[in-house]
């Protein structure tokens, strides 16, 4: 049975000639079993007909914030949507969702909604090249958006390029996907991300590469699974929709805060580059450079992993990353064991476009007791999936 049973979609049109194959989109879902409630932009209305989208869905369109329908349309849809999708996403209805504008009855249904939100953006190969346009995808991405990426093919004038509006059956796919995936529901799952900075002084810090970006990742992919998600993070990402922020600063503030969250933490990911060692003291003034350079002894920091590994609840998964320049699988076995963890996720941050700071990573994923399993290059995301398909079979019991 699909997953689409039963739920309700909002989609979302807006003004692009692919607007008319969301008529097909709409077709598919219903046909799925979904209840279908259509909203357009002014500028959808240039390319497709009302009549034409209420007559194949479950209600009719819906077009603005001041329709009689409902004195506050916008929070009524956002809080009924199983899931939105906005098919086609207009460089513009980008724009505004990242920005978090809410001009009109689809940019205020995205923002009052807690449902996940699926954009197909759809534009020529230009607009869908042009970095604002990719920086906005981006900051959607961080945030837990799904984003059904664009075909190659032909475009309205004739060109030929990428930006084409993906294939129906893809976006409809995609649909499934994000709601068929409620497998951490009920969960509570722990990530943390980012580097620990440790401080010598009033102003100077021993610090590392790590951008935060995988565990941003991990916790997006978790929400949209239907997890209570709490990330303890070091840096300023967009905080994942949803997503509880701990913010900390030093693995002494980290370890404090994990071990609060892990008391309730089904799952706990230290995806966070976690510093090993700090200086001994640290100067409550700036050190002066006329004073020379200062020797700044170093003291091992707690490893808060070790600490979570030696106490482990019943029930409770722990997940590590092991970042390593040399003999990969070997330290990361001998991480795994020494912290007592159900899967480590070892990332050789040597390689091209792994590791630190990239939005790619490759990985191989460790478990005491299954076979070892190897992610090639991907995005950041589907690395998160590939460990979160891991940690439900870990919790899914011995087969
Ligand atoms: O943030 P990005 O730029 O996206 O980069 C991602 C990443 C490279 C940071 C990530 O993929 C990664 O590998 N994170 C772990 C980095 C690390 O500190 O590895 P480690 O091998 O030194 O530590 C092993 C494990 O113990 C880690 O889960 C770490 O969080 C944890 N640890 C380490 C030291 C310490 N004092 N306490 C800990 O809990």
């Amino acid at each position: 049975m699909s997953a689409l049973r039963g739920r309700t979609i909002v989609v979302g049109v807006t003004g692009g000639i692919a607007a008319y194959k969301a008529v097909e989109v709409c077709r598919r879902l219903v046909d799925l079993g979904a209840h279908v409630v259509p909203v357009m932009t002014d500028a959808a209305e240039q390319f497709i007909g009302r009549t034409t989208l209420s007559a194949l869905c479950s209600e009719p369109v819906q077009t603005s914030l001041w329709d009689e329908v409902s004195p506050i349309p916008h929070t009524v849809l956002g809080q009924r949507a199983d899931a939105i999708v906005v098919v086609p996403a207009t460089a513009h209805l980008l724009g505004a969702y990242a920005a978090g504008l809410s001009t009109d009855l689809l940019t205020n249904t995205l923002l009052a909604t807690r449902a996940p939100v699926v954009v197909c953006p759809a534009m020529h190969t230009e607009m869908w090249e042009h970095p604002a346009v990719r920086d906005n995808l981006a900051v959607l991405r961080q945030r837990g958006v799904i984003v059904v990426e664009p075909d190659e093919g032909r475009l309205a004038g004739g060109d030929v390029g990428s930006g084409r509006l993906a294939a129906p059956e893809r976006i409809v796919a995609a649909i499934e996907a994000v709601l068929g995936s409620g497998d951490l529901a009920d969960l509570h799952v722990v990530v943390t991300a980012g580097g620990t900075r440790e401080p010598i002084d009033a102003v100077r810090v021993i610090a590392n590469r790590s951008s935060g970006k995988q565990g941003y990742a991990i916790a997006a992919e978790a929400l949209s699974r239907g997890a209570t998600v709490t990330l303890i993070s070091t840096v300023d990402l967009p905080t994942p929709t949803h997503a509880r922020l701990v913010r900390v600063e030093t693995a002494a503030q980290m370890q404090i805060a994990v071990e609060h969250e892990s008391e309730s933490g089904d799952v706990v990911v230290m995806a966070a580059a976690v510093a090993d060692f700090r200086p001994r003291a640290v100067a409550d003034h700036k050190i002066k450079k006329a004073d020379g350079p200062p020797e700044i002894v170093l003291e091992p920091t707690p490893d808060i992993l070790a600490s979570l590994g030696a106490r482990k609840r019943a029930g409770q998964t722990l997940v590590g990353f092991a970042a390593e320049t040399d003999d990969l699988i070997a330290h990361a076995e001998a991480k795994m064991r020494r912290k007592n963890l159900d899967l480590i996720v070892a990332n050789d941050v040597r390689a091209a476009g792994v590791g630190f700071q990239h939005d790619t990573n490759a990985v191989s994923l460790l478990r005491p007791d299954a076979p070892m399993v190897t992610i090639g290059l991907t995005d950041k995301r589907s690395i998160a999936r590939a460990i979160l398909d891991v940690v439900v079979d870990i919790r899914s019991g011995p087969k």
